[in-house]
C-alpha cells in the first residue's frame, strides 16, 4: 500500500512519532493506503513552517502576478494528474469516478479562478472633501488553517486553500481523516510546481484531541476556515474565540426544494434526482426536503420514483456507475441507516429505496412524513428525501423555512413573479430557480442559522483572507 505523508515545509514527512492510520475504501471495506497520523506536535510543526514562510518567505511579498503563475502551474499539474486525484477521492469515500473527475475539474477551476481573481482585483479609493484621499489595501491575514470534510475532499479543500494562497497567505490544510489522499497529492504537486517551502502544508489526523483541534488552538493561526458538521463548527468557534481568531464556517444543511404546479416537470424531476442522489446525498446542499404542489404531486412522485430506481448503482470505480454502492464510511453508513428506522420516520413510509449491500443505502424516497419527524428536522447526509404535498405558496414557504438550517433552497416554477417573490422570502444563503448546483465563484457562498457564519467566494473570500487596511493621504495643503 502506498504511504501518504504530511506535507510540511516543502517536504513529505511521516509523523514525528511514526504513527500511521489505515485508509479504508468503503466499497471494498479494505484498507487501500497508509496515512501519516498526525497529532498536536505535527500540527504545531506545520503551523511553525507556515508562520516562517509568511513572516520571512517570499510568498506574501512576491506580488500577485508571480503567485498567479505558480498557481496556474499547480492547476496544470492537477489536470495532468486528474485520474490519480479522482481515483483518490473515489477510493477514499466511494464517490462514483465520473463525479470525482467532475470534482477535479471544479477544483482546478478553484485554483485558476482565485489566482486570477486576486490578480485582477481592484481596491477602493475615497476622494475626501477635506483635501485628503483614502484608499484600501488588501493585505494577507497570515497563517490560515483550512479544515475540510470528507464529502468533496479535493473540491472543498481547494475552495478554501486556493483563495487563501492567492491573497498571499500561507496555509495548513487538514483534510478529513477519512479522505486524506488527494490533499497529499496536491501538496506534492505544489512542491513540483515550485511553491516555496511552508506555503502549502498538509497535516493529517483526527479532529478532537488531535491535529484538527491543535490547529484551532494555535495562537499563530490568523484565520480558520472550516467546512463540516454544525456541531463541530460550534466547538471550533468557541476555541477560536479564545485567541480572537476569525472563523469562516460552512456547515450543514437541510435544503428545501419547492416544485409548483406550473413548473417544467421534466426539469424539476431531473434536478430533484441530482439534488439528493448525486454523491449519494452526502452533500451539504442536498435537496433533502421536497415540497410539491398538489396539482402535480401524484404525477411528480411517480416520475421521481422511476428516475430514482433507474440510477445505475454499483462499484464507484466503474465509469458506468451513477450511484455508488457505498456510503463514505462504516460510521456514516450506521448514521444514515439509523434514519430509516421507525422512530426517525415518525409514521412516514418508504416509497422506494432502503438498505443496500455492504455500506450502502439505495436512493430512498419517503412519503407521508409529519413535519416534526427527525428525518425532516435533522441532516441525514445520505440519499434520503422526504416528499411532502402543499397547496399554497404561503404554506410552502412556511414549511421550507421551518428549519434551524439555511444553506440553500430551490424553486421550480415558470411564473417569473413567483420565482423572485419566493426566492426573496426563503431562509437560505443560496436560492436556485429552475436549476441546482450551478455556481459562479464570484457569488457569495455560505449559510444562515446553523448552516454557518460568513461567506466565501470572490470578494467575500478576499474579505475573509485579508486584513483590509485604510491609507489616508493628504493631497492638498
Ligand atoms: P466533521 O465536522 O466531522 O469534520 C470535518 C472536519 O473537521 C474534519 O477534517 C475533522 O477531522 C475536523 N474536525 C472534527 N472535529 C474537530 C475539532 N474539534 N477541531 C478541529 N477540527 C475538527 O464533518 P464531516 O463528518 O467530515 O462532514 C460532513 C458534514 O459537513 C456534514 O454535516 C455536512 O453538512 C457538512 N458540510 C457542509 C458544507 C458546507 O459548505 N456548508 C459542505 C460539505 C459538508
Ligand atoms: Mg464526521
Amino acid at each position: 500500500m502506498e504511504f501518504y505523508g504530511h506535507i510540511i515545509d516543502g517536504q513529505e514527512v511521516p509523523s514525528l512519532d511514526g504513527a500511521t492510520m489505515d485508509d479504508i475504501d468503503p466499497y471494498t471495506r479494505e484498507p487501500w493506503a497508509t496515512i501519516a497520523l498526525g497529532g498536536k506536535i505535527d500540527a504545531d510543526r506545520a503551523v511553525q513552517a507556515a508562520r516562517r514562510a509568511f513572516d520571512e518567505g517570499p510568498w506574501p511579498r512576491m506580488g500577485y502576478e508571480k503567485r498567479q503563475a505558480l498557481m496556474h502551474r499547480l492547476a496544470d499539474l492537477m489536470e495532468e494528474h486528474a485520474q490519480e486525484l479522482a481515483m483518490a477521492d473515489t477510493r477514499d469515500m466511494g464517490k462514483p469516478i465520473t463525479q470525482a473527475l467532475h470534482d477535479v475539474a471544479r477544483s482546478v477551476w478553484n485554483v485558476r479562478f482565485f489566482a486570477d481573481h486576486a490578480r485582477m482585483s481592484m481596491t477602493d479609493a475615497y476622494p475626501m472633501d477635506s483635501g485628503h484621499h483614502a484608499y484600501s489595501r488588501w493585505e494577507p491575514a497570515g497563517v490560515v488553517a483550512a479544515i475540510s470534510p470528507w464529502n468533496f475532499p479535493l473540491m472543498l479543500g481547494t475552495w478554501k486553500v486556493m483563495p487563501a494562497l492567492a491573497w498571499g497567505n500561507t496555509v495548513v490544510w487538514k483534510p478529513a481523516e477519512d479522505t486524506p489522499v488527494s490533499a497529499t497529492i496536491v501538496g506534492r504537486l505544489a512542491i513540483e510546481a515550485g511553491f516555496p517551502p511552508g506555503v502549502l502544508n498538509v497535516v493529517h489526523g483526527y479532529g478532537p484531541d488531535s491535529a484538527g483541534a491543535a490547529l484551532t488552538e494555535n495562537p499563530d493561526v490568523d484565520r480558520i476556515t472550516f467546512t463540516g458538521e454544525s456541531g463541530t463548527g460550534k466547538v471550533i468557534s468557541g476555541v477560536a474565540a479564545r485567541n480572537l481568531t476569525p472563523v469562516s464556517l460552512e456547515l450543514g444543511g437541510k435544503g428545501a426544494n419547492l416544485v409548483f404546479d406550473d413548473a417544467d416537470i421534466d426539469n424539476a424531476v431531473h434536478w430533484a434526482v441530482e439534488a439528493i442522489f448525486r454523491n449519494a446525498g452526502q452533500v451539504c446542499l442536498a435537496g433533502s426536503r421536497l415540497y410539491v404542489q398538489r396539482g402535480i404531486y401524484d404525477e411528480f412522485v411517480k416520475r421521481y420514483k422511476e428516475a430514482a430506481e433507474a440510477l445505475v448503482m454499483g462499484d464507484p470505480k466503474d465509469p458506468a456507475t451513477q450511484f455508488s454502492a457505498a456510503l463514505a464510511s462504516e460510521e456514516h453508513y450506521n448514521k444514515v441507516s439509523g434514519y430509516l428506522g421507525t422512530e426517525a420516520l415518525g409514521g412516514g413510509r418508504v416509497l422506494t429505496g432502503g438498505l443496500g449491500e455492504g455500506w450502502s443505502v439505495r436512493p430512498t424516497i419517503l412519503l407521508d412524513v409529519p413535519q416534526d419527524a427527525r428525518v425532516v428536522k435533522e441532516e441525514i447526509f445520505g440519499p434520503v428525501t422526504v416528499a411532502t404535498v402543499f397547496d399554497t405558496e404561503e404554506e410552502a414557504i412556511a414549511m421550507a423555512n421551518d428549519t434551524r438550517y439555511g444553506l440553500n433552497a430551490m424553486v421550480f416554477t415558470e411564473n417569473l413573479s413567483r420565482a423572485h417573490r419566493v426566492a426573496a422570502r426563503l431562509k437560505a444563503g443560496t436560492v436556485w430557480v429552475n436549476c441546482f448546483f450551478i455556481r459562479d465563484l464570484r457569488a457569495p457562498f455560505g449559510g444562515v442559522g446553523d448552516s454557518g457564519v460568513g461567506r466565501e467566494g470572490g470578494n467575500f473570500s478576499r474579505e475573509f483572507f485579508t486584513e483590509p487596511k485604510a491609507v489616508v493621504m493628504q493631497i492638498e495643503q
